[in-house]
């Protein structure tokens, strides 16, 4: 009888979700406008197969699981399945869980440890974020490369390497889609190997074979979850989620948060190479997603939202200290960087001091690397109706509100995703036939606690006040999601097209 522990899970709403799904012509709540584009909104998310080795274990190590809801001529299907990773098959041939805690081979069953060892990348779980490129669709975790997954069917074709020519072990789960040249960035750190200090960067064209790849040194090895692009730079934050060899041989999670160590910016110009690389230092920070990067002269100019601690309860302070709640608040920060100065240094302004938002922060892909004037994200609104009676004690886990944060004029305009509801990241959907910026809809999953499902919200992204546009009802809750993406049946910006059937 398989059992799940009460924690190194979760319970209630949150629960494993354990099963695959397919819903044909979802329910609706209204009628998709006629100007919604045919497309894709894939999701890639956790779902544990087997309970976790060790209840002290990271949320990010559970099975990866994809699912999507495809738009076709105003009707919607869903369908979810499992990524069958090398790890999920051996899981499954041994019927139990083989692998320790996250990203640390050390704790693996005896019977595999030796493999994990050598290469770390065969304990991946392909549960973060999805890749349409070239092509192909992909489920990715920056602790190896991508995973392909048929998008039809969602059935597991397995890792990918890019036609043999991608040189690091691991790949990001945040790859930049450039939208002037077509090109796809992307980066692996711990490249060469467990704790590796080595990061290489790769270029990849539209055709998915490579274009040029470099590599540099960090100056500490540490989490680089995400990066920001420009048009002339890629820059890598390094900052307090720190590891070691000592900590992995002692049985730990691969992060520990270090509360004094500095952050470094890593700006690497794209005409360049890895020895051109320039670091800039800064006060301790954690930087685990950004939102958009941009050259104006002799200034680079990176907006993101970000914590002044670590966010994670389960990556804990390396000095033993508790878990410090009150720096896991993420703010919208424009940091500016002068190339034109030797300075090691940079500035950062907090651009809406009065939100504490979700860090899971969104554009208009179509200007990445360019000026733009729209963020989105979800955040919290205290002031909003929260029904007690019919979702139960969890005013504590909701996130009740989408924004469109206007970086112009310093505006919000707010969605509301109603007093049941708990909103996932969101995700910006062009208009069909719109160009201009934000014209489009926001969609997003909200989990529904009264109804104990989930539901697809579509609203107006220029109207966001306005409510929902349509919500998609699932019958059941659906597995959590870490990262969603757009994939347009028109707009390769989004990296499409794909053929969803
Ligand atoms: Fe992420």
């Amino acid at each position: 009888m398989l059992k799940f522990p009460s924690t190194g899970t979760a319970t209630g709403f949150f629960q494993p979700e354990r099963s695959e799904a397919a819903v044909y012509d979802c329910e609706m709540t209204n009628r998709l406008p006629a100007d919604f584009p045919d497309g894709a909104f894939v999701r890639v998310g956790l779902d544990w197969f087997y309970p976790p080795m060790y209840k002290y274990d990271a949320a990010f190590n559970a099975d990866g699981y994809i699912s999507l809801f495809r738009f076709k001529a105003g009707r919607v299907d869903y369908k979810g399945r499992w990524v069958r990773t090398t790890r999920w098959k051996d899981d499954r041939a041994a019927d139990r869980q083989l692998f320790g805690v996250y990203r640390n081979p050390y704790t693996d069953d005896p019977s595999i440890r030796a493999e994990t060892l050598a290469k770390p990348y065969l304990r991946t779980v392909a549960n973060t974020t999805p890749l349409a490129w070239a092509g192909r669709l992909f489920a990715l975790k920056e602790d190896a490369h991508p995973y392909e997954v048929d998008p039809k069917t969602l059935e597991t074709i397995g890792p990918w390497d890019f036609y043999t020519q991608y040189q690091s072990q691991t790949f990001t789960a945040h790859p930049k889609l450039d939208p002037v040249s077509g090109e796809l960035i992307v980066w692996g750190y711990e490249a060469t190997g467990l704790l590796s200090d080595v990061v290489i960067v790769t270029v990849i064209g539209r055709d998915g074979h490579v274009r040029s790849q470099t590599r540099f040194k960090v100056p500490y090895v540490s989490m680089i979850h995400d990066a920001a692009l420009s048009q002339k730079h890629v820059i890598f934050p390094t900052y307090g989620y720190v590891t070691g060899l000592e900590r992995l041989k002692e049985g730990k999670v691969h992060w520990g948060w270090d509360p004094k160590a500095p952050t470094y910016w890593g700006v690497l110009p794209r005409d360049g190479s890895g020895k051109d690389i320039r670091w800039f230092k800064g006060p301790t920070r954690a930087i685990i997603h950004t939102l958009n990067a941009e050259n104006r002269g002799n200034k680079l100019i990176v907006d993101a939202a970000y914590f002044d601690g670590g966010p994670f309860p389960f990556f804990p302070p390396i000095d033993g200290s508790r878990w410090d709640r009150s720096k896991a608040k993420a703010y919208f920060r424009r940091l500016t960087f002068d190339l034109g100065s030797r300075g090691d240094t940079y500035t950062e302004e907090i651009l809406f001091p009065e939100v504490a938002v979700s860090d899971l922060q969104r554009i208009d892909d179509r200007f990445l690397t360019l000026p733009y004037r729209y963020g989105y994200t979800q955040y919290y609104d205290p002031s909003r109706p929260f029904d007690e009676k019919r979702s139960g004690n969890l005013r504590g886990r909701i996130v009740n509100c989408y924004g469109r944060f206007d970086m112009r004029d310093r505006k919000i305009s707010t969605y509301f995703g109603g007093p049941t509801c708990s909103l996932e990241e969101c995700f910006f959907v062009p208009r069909k036939g719109g160009t201009a910026e934000g014209d489009g809809y926001l969609i997003g999953m909200a989990s529904n606690y009264a109804e104990m499902r989930s539901e697809l919200v579509i609203a107006d992204a220029q109207h966001l006040e306005a409510g929902d546009v349509a919500r998609v009802i699932l019958p059941f809750r659906a597995s959590a999601q870490v990262h969603g993406k757009w994939v347009d049946d028109e707009r390769t910006v989004y990296g499409g097209p794909l053929d969803f059937g």
